[in-house]
């Protein structure tokens, strides 16, 4: 394959910014480049210092663009894309009269297969390159979505939820046919191109005992495998879940007493968490997975994520849509909201650290740093080039604006896809290709 000389501001993050004038956390290039070769970095800096050894590199110029790391979603549902947007319900009631309908239809792989490759296509609109994705129960619905990933060399994670009970018919396996689905699908698509399989139990509501029993066997024959579950969303899931499995001593304990806490396990939402629970979590280094706006949508509440970073048993966390709970599949709307979110806890995140979470914070979550997440020579070559002059709105406040960080701020408080100008993936333009 022919190297390609991608030209613009670099920006990439060395450690997690601990402060707006944190200049030691991130590395800047006012004139970048990166060398790529067969989908890898192969250098990275300066564009004196990498141009010369380009050979005939082909150049692509986004200056005065910026050029991160594209961004790393840490929780979606690809078959929720049209439940976005369902009015009036908070999450329980939510479920039943929009979502589980509509995942219904991916038993019919011709659907699964249009929503597959339209939910890829907005991740490549909106900067997104990588995304831990629940599919639904039907087996058709991974096979789906790996494909599509698979066809477009993307760094995904991804599993069919086991679901087998408190859903409709259509919608539930059993505990043997999920373990069994489950095994087929991590022989067929795990470690092919970039591609990883997440152990997926929906949450403790739609798994019956045996299937947690499944779950843990599952992760015993796949240590290295990602888990992802829902946890602590929702005062009434969190009752329910309770009441399922009285021997528990909390939601936490539940997931734990099935051998599902640990570095590759993902929990999406982690809201109502006691002292205990972020203990259990942190103790097994777990990940708490904060969705702003599917947490603001519907109602389930406010994500405490300075307090879970600076306890004295911090959390890893992530960060993500949760479409189609959340509502919108950008990264730069989730971290908008964010902000507010933690506003609302009396704590501001600043612009840097929020980059930083939506890249390396989000890759390190992942586990897949080594990867994805950094600018760094050896690296896959998933790219986001962003324009904070992309709309009327952000030009004029844009000429007030004199620091990188404030130039962050404005793309995560005014930006939303029309500030993407291109995404790469493993060095190919995918954007301006759909
Ligand atoms: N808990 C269990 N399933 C879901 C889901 O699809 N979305 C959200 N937000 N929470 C869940
Ligand atoms: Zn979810």
């Amino acid at each position: 394959m022919k190297k390609t000389l991608i030209r613009g501001r670099l920006l990439t993050f060395l450690a997690e910014p601990r402060a707006v004038d944190d200049h030691g956390s991130y590395v800047y290039e006012g004139d970048g480049a990166l060398l790529v070769e067969d989908g890898v970095i192969v250098a990275s800096g300066a564009y004196a210092e990498i141009a010369p050894d380009a050979g005939g590199a082909k150049t692509i110029d986004h200056r005065p663009h910026l050029l991160l790391p594209g961004f790393v979603d840490a929780h979606a549902h690809f078959p929720q894309m049209q439940v976005i947007a369902s009015f009036g319900t908070e999450l329980l009631d939510w479920l039943n009269t929009y979502t589980f309908p509509a995942e219904t239809r991916f038993s019919d792989p011709a659907h699964a297969a249009r929503i597959a490759g339209l939910y890829l296509d907005e991740l490549a609109s909106h900067g997104t390159t990588t995304a831990a994705v629940y599919c639904t129960v039907h087996p058709e619905s991974a096979e789906a979505l790996f494909a599509e990933a698979e066809r477009r060399n993307m760094c995904m994670i991804a599993g069919k939820v086991m679901m087998d009970r408190n859903a409709p018919e259509a919608l539930t396996d059993t505990a043997q046919t999920s373990y069994d689905d489950t095994k087929a699908l991590i022989a067929r698509w795990h470690g092919k191109g970039r591609l990883n399989y997440a152990i997926t139990p929906r949450f403790a509501i739609t798994s019956s005992p045996e299937q947690m029993e499944m779950a843990q066997a599952l992760a015993a024959e796949h240590p290295d495998l990602h888990i992802q579950t829902h946890l602590s969303e929702n005062h009434a899931e969190i009752a329910f879940s309770q009441e399922l499995y009285p021997d528990c001593t909390d939601y936490t304990g539940i997931y734990e007493a099935y051998g599902l806490l640990g570095a590759t396990s993902l929990f999406g939402h982690c809201i109502h968490l006691s002292e205990r629970e972020a203990d259990a979590l942190s103790d097994s280094g777990s990940v708490a997975v904060f969705c702003p706006t599917s947490n603001l949508f519907l109602g389930s509440g406010l994500f405490d994520y300075q307090r879970y970073r600076r306890r004295e048993k911090p959390l890893r966390i992530a960060a993500a849509t949760d479409v189609g709970g959340g509502t919108n599949y950008s990264m730069l709307r989730t971290m908008d909201e964010g902000y507010k979110v933690i506003a609302l806890k009396g704590e501001k995140l600043n612009p840097l650290a929020s980059f930083w979470q939506i890249t390396r914070g989000n890759a390190e979550a992942l586990s897949l740093d080594t990867r994805i997440g950094t600018l760094e020579a050896g690296t896959d070559a998933d790219l986001v080039v962003l324009d904070a002059h992309a709309t009327p709105a952000m030009r004029l406040r844009m000429e007030t604006v004199e620091t990188l960080a404030e130039e962050l701020f404005v793309l995560q408080t005014l930006g939303d896809d029309r500030a993407v100008v291109e995404t790469y993936v493993a060095g190919g333009a995918v954007k301006s290709r759909l």
